[in-house]
C-alpha cells in the first residue's frame, strides 16, 4: 500500500484574542482525524497559523498603544498552553505576517493578474476625516434605513435583519472617532470572480461530489441570482487603502491586500515555514516545498467552521487554480458549538474558557472524548450539555471502557504473576469479534463519523462487560477450583482492553500511551488490530487510568467567578506567566487611567534583573496539607520541589483553602528564602499568592498555579 501524503490545516484563528471553545472543538476534530491517519501509517503535515492582518487588529493595537506586530506576538505567546493542554499535535504554528506569506500572497496575486483576472475600479467609500482612514463596514454605525432602529452596523440591521451598504445608513458616524464619515473615492483592486471562466470552473469544482452535500447545496445558492438581490457571483474587492495592517500589493503604493486574500495563503506559508525548518526532511520527505506542492500524490484538506465556507469553497480554490496551483482535495466543514443550547458568548460567564477547564483540573481527554461522541461529518451544531458530558464520560468512557481494565488487571498482577493465560473458546470469540470491527471503525474515522465510531466502540465495551458479568472474576477469585477460568476471563479482558484502546487512541492519545506502557507494547497502530498479546505475555502494574468527572467541577467551570477574573492590574489567580496574554490587551492600557493604584498599592521601587535573579522561584507540587493545631490562619504544606527531600512550608491561607483544594496541585515557591523558625515549626520557603492591598474590601487570597506542563523543580525565570 502506498503511503498517503496529507497536508491538513484548521482555519487560522484571528490574532485578536485567545482561543475559545469553538477553536478547541475544531482543533480536536482535526487532530483526531490526523492521529487516525498517522495510526494508519499515512504521512501527515498538520499546520496552522495566526491570522494576523486586518483593520480590527490594527485598531485594537492602536488602542493598546502597541504596534500590530507586538499585539499579535502577545497573542501568539499564549497559544501553546491550549494546544499542549488539549493534546493538539500541530506540526507547525506560524503567522500570516511571516515573510513566507508576504512572498506567496504577492506571487499568487501577480499570477492572477497575468491570468487577466485582476481589475482596477474606482469606488466611493466612507472615510473618517478625523482618523484619516477609510472605514470598514463594522466601524460605521447609524440608523437602519428600513426600520430606523438606532445604533446599527454599516452592513446589516440587528433589529430587522435588513442587509444594506453603509451609505444607506441614516445619520452615519464613525465608531472610531464619532465623526460623521464623508464619501471619498479611491481605486480598488477586484478579483474577477464573475468572469465566465471562473464561474464555470467553480461550478464544476463545487458540484463534483467531493463537498458535503449541505455545503454543495449552499454553494449552489450563491451561484443563482435570486429575489433577495443576490446576483450570483460578483467580483471580489481584494484591496484596502493605507493605513492597513496587511501585505502591500505589488506595484501599487499605499494599497494592501484585504485580510481574506492573504489569510488562506497562510496555510501554504505555514507549510513552507515548516519545510524551511527542516521538519519534513527529518521525517523522510526529500522533496522541496515547491515540489511537494506540485506533486499529484499530495492531498490537501482544510477543516473549517460553517461561517467561512464562502471563502474556502469559492475564493480560495479560484485563487489557487487561476494562479496555476493545486486546489484542495476537500474542505471539511463543521457546525458551531453551543453551550446548553445557547450560542457561545465571548463575554465571560457563558461559554467555556478552555484554560479554566484545564486549570480546575478537568481532564482534557474527557472533552476530546465528548467532542468525538458528538461530532459527525455533517454541518450540524454541537451542543455541550453539562449533564450529558458527565453521563458520557462517567457512564461510557470510565464506566464501560476503563472498567474493563480495572475489573481484570489486578488479578493478572496479583494471582498470575503479571502473565496472560490462554483464552477459552468464548473469550477467543469475543476478541475476534472486536478485531472484526477494525475495518468499520477505520472507515468511520476516515469519514469523520466520530460519533458513530464512539457508539460502535462502546457497544463492543458493553459486550466485554457482559462477558465479565457472566464470569464474575471477583467470585472466581475466591474459589481455587476456578483459577483457570479466572485467568482466562481476565486475559480476555486485557486482550479486549488493548483493542478498545487502539480504537480510541486517536481520541485519547495520552491515556492510551499510558495503556501502552502498562501493557508493555510499542505504540499501537491500526494494523495491530489483527494481532493479540497472546498467552504467556507479561504485563505491567495496573494504575487507575482515569477518574470520573466530579459534578462540582462543572459547577466551578460555569461559575461566573469574579474571583477568577481579577481587577485589571491585579495578579492572576491561576497562572503565573500568562497575565499579559490572557488579559484583553485593550483592557490593559485602560489600567493606566485607573485612579486607584493596581491591586490597591503602588508598584514597588524599580530593581535590576540581577536583583530579580537572586530570588529563586521554583515549581512545587503540594503533596500533603494539614491544619496547624492552634492556628486558624496557617496550613502546613508538604512540597515536592524536585529535590531528594520534600519541604515543609507554613502558609497563611487556611481561611481560603482546604487540603482538598491544594493536594496534587502545582504552585510556585520562593525556594531560597532563609528557613524561618515559627511558633508552629520551621517554614522552608514561601508559597506565592495574590491578594489586594485592602483585603477587607477586596477579599480573597489566590495561590498561583503554573500552566499545564510545568514540573516540580523547574525554575521560574
Ligand atoms: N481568521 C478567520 C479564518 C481564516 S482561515 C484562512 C477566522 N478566524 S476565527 O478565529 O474567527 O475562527 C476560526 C475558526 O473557528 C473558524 O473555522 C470558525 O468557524 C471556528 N469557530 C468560531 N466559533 C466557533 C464555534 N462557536 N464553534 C465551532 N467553531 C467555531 O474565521
Ligand atoms: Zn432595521
Amino acid at each position: 500500500m502506498t503511503v498517503r501524503q496529507l497536508f491538513v490545516t484548521t482555519a487560522l484563528p484571528y490574532a485578536n484574542g485567545n482561543f475559545h471553545i469553538g477553536h478547541i472543538m475544531e482543533y480536536i476534530q482535526a487532530d483526531i482525524w490526523v492521529r487516525y491517519q498517522r495510526m494508519q501509517g499515512q504521512r501527515v503535515y498538520f499546520v496552522c497559523a495566526d491570522d494576523a492582518h486586518g483593520a480590527p487588529i490594527m485598531i485594537a493595537a492602536q488602542k493598546a498603544g502597541i504596534t500590530p506586530q507586538q499585539f499579535v506576538a502577545n497573542i501568539a505567546k499564549g497559544r501553546q498552553p491550549y494546544l499542549d493542554g488539549f493534546h493538539i499535535a500541530f506540526d507547525n504554528w506560524h503567522s500570516t505576517d511571516g515573510p513566507e506569506n508576504h512572498e506567496l500572497a504577492q506571487q499568487i496575486y501577480l499570477d492572477l493578474q497575468a491570468a487577466g483576472l485582476i481589475e482596477r475600479r474606482t469606488i466611493e467609500q466612507y472615510f473618517d476625516p478625523e482618523k484619516e482612514m477609510f472605514l470598514p463596514d463594522r466601524f460605521i454605525k447609524g440608523e437602519c434605513p428600513k426600520c430606523a432602529s438606532s445604533d446599527q452596523y454599516g452592513d446589516s440591521c440587528e433589529n430587522c435583519g435588513a442587509v444594506y451598504s453603509p451609505t444607506d445608513l441614516l445619520h452615519p458616524r464613525s465608531t472610531l472617532s464619532g465623526a460623521t464619515p464623508v464619501l471619498k473615492s479611491s481605486e480598488h483592486f477586484f478579483f474577477k470572480l464573475s468572469h465566465p471562466k471562473c464561474v464555470d470552473y467553480l461550478k464544476a469544482w463545487t458540484q463534483d461530489g467531493k463537498l458535503q452535500s449541505e455545503v454543495a447545496n449552499k454553494v449552489k445558492e450563491w451561484f443563482t441570482p435570486n429575489e433577495a438581490g443576490l446576483t450570483g457571483l460578483s467580483d471580489w474587492d481584494i484591496s484596502r487603502d493605507a493605513p492597513y495592517f496587511g501585505i502591500e500589493i505589488p506595484n501599487a503604493p499605499g494599497k494592501y491586500f484585504y485580510v481574506w486574500l492573504d489569510a488562506p495563503v497562510g496555510y501554504l506559508a505555514s507549510l513552507k515555514n515548516y519545510f524551511a525548518k527542516g521538519g519534513p526532511a527529518a521525517r523522510g520527505e526529500s522533496r522541496s516545498f515547491e515540489d511537494f506542492m506540485t506533486s499529484p500524490d499530495v492531498e490537501q484538506y482544510h477543516f473549517i467552521g460553517k461561517d467561512i465556507t464562502y471563502f474556502h469553497t469559492l475564493f480560495w480554490p479560484a485563487m489557487l487554480h487561476f494562479s496555476h496551483r493545486k486546489t484542495p482535495n476537500n474542505i471539511f466543514v463543521h457546525g458551531f458549538i453551543t453551550v446548553s443550547g445557547e450560542k457561545m458568548s465571548k463575554s465571560r460567564g457563558t461559554g467555556i474558557d478552555p484554560l479554566k477547564y484545564l486549570s480546575i483540573g478537568m481532564n482534557p481527554e474527557w472533552l476530546r472524548y465528548y467532542m468525538a461522541a458528538k461530532l459527525n461529518a455533517r454541518v450540524e451544531d454541537v451542543d455541550f450539555n453539562p449533564d450529558d458530558f458527565v453521563a458520557r464520560v462517567n457512564a461510557d468512557l470510565v464506566g464501560k471502557y476503563i472498567n474493563i481494565a480495572s475489573r481484570s488487571a489486578g488479578f493478572i498482577g496479583k494471582l498470575f504473576d503479571h502473565r496472560l493465560g490462554a483464552l477459552s473458546e468464548e473469550g477467543g470469540g469475543l476478541v475476534a469479534k472486536l478485531q472484526a470491527q477494525a475495518a468499520s471503525i477505520a472507515q468511520g474515522f476516515e469519514e469523520r463519523e466520530f460519533a458513530k465510531v464512539m457508539r460502535e466502540i462502546m457497544l463492543l465495551a458493553d459486550q466485554v462487560n457482559a462477558f465479565v458479568d457472566l464470569h464474575k472474576p471477583w467470585e472466581a477469585a475466591k474459589k481455587p477450583e476456578l483459577r483457570e477460568e479466572l485467568w482466562s476471563t481476565c486475559s480476555t479482558c486485557i486482550e479486549c482492553f488493548r483493542l478498545l484502546s487502539l480504537y480510541l487512541k486517536p481520541v485519547l492519545p495520552q491515556l492510551v500511551s499510558e495503556v501502552e506502557t502498562f501493557l508493555g507494547v510499542a505504540p499501537l497502530c491500526f494494523e495491530d488490530a489483527a494481532t493479540t498479546l497472546g498467552a504467556g505475555r507479561e504485563i505491567g502494574n495496573y494504575k487507575h487510568l482515569m477518574q470520573r468527572v466530579d459534578t462540582a467541577m462543572l459547577d466551578k467551570l460555569f461559575e461566573s467567578d469574579a474571583a477568577l477574573v481579577p481587577a485589571v492590574g491585579a495578579a492572576k489567580t491561576s497562572n503565573t506567566s500568562n497575565t499579559a496574554v490572557r488579559q484583553d490587551p485593550i483592557a490593559k492600557t485602560t489600567a493606566a487611567s485607573d485612579p486607584l493604584a493596581p491591586g490597591g498599592e503602588a508598584i514597588a521601587a524599580e530593581i535590576g534583573i540581577d536583583e530579580f535573579s537572586k530570588i529563586d522561584l521554583r515549581i512545587a507540587l503540594i503533596t500533603a496539607c494539614e491544619a496547624v493545631q492552634g492556628s486558624n490562619k496557617l496550613l502546613r504544606l508538604t512540597l515536592d520541589v524536585g529535590e531528594d527531600n520534600t519541604r515543609q512550608v507554613l502558609s497563611g491561607i487556611a481561611k481560603h483553602y482546604t487540603a482538598a483544594d491544594l493536594v496534587g496541585q502545582l504552585t510556585v515557591v520562593v525556594a531560597n528564602l532563609a528557613p524561618r523558625q515559627m511558633k508552629f515549626g520551621t517554614s522552608e520557603g514561601m508559597v506565592l499568592a495574590a491578594s489586594h492591598a485592602h483585603e477587607k474590601d477586596h477579599p480573597g487570597v489566590f495561590v498561583l498555579t503554573p500552566w499545564p506542563g510545568a514540573k516540580p523543580g523547574m525554575r521560574i525565570h
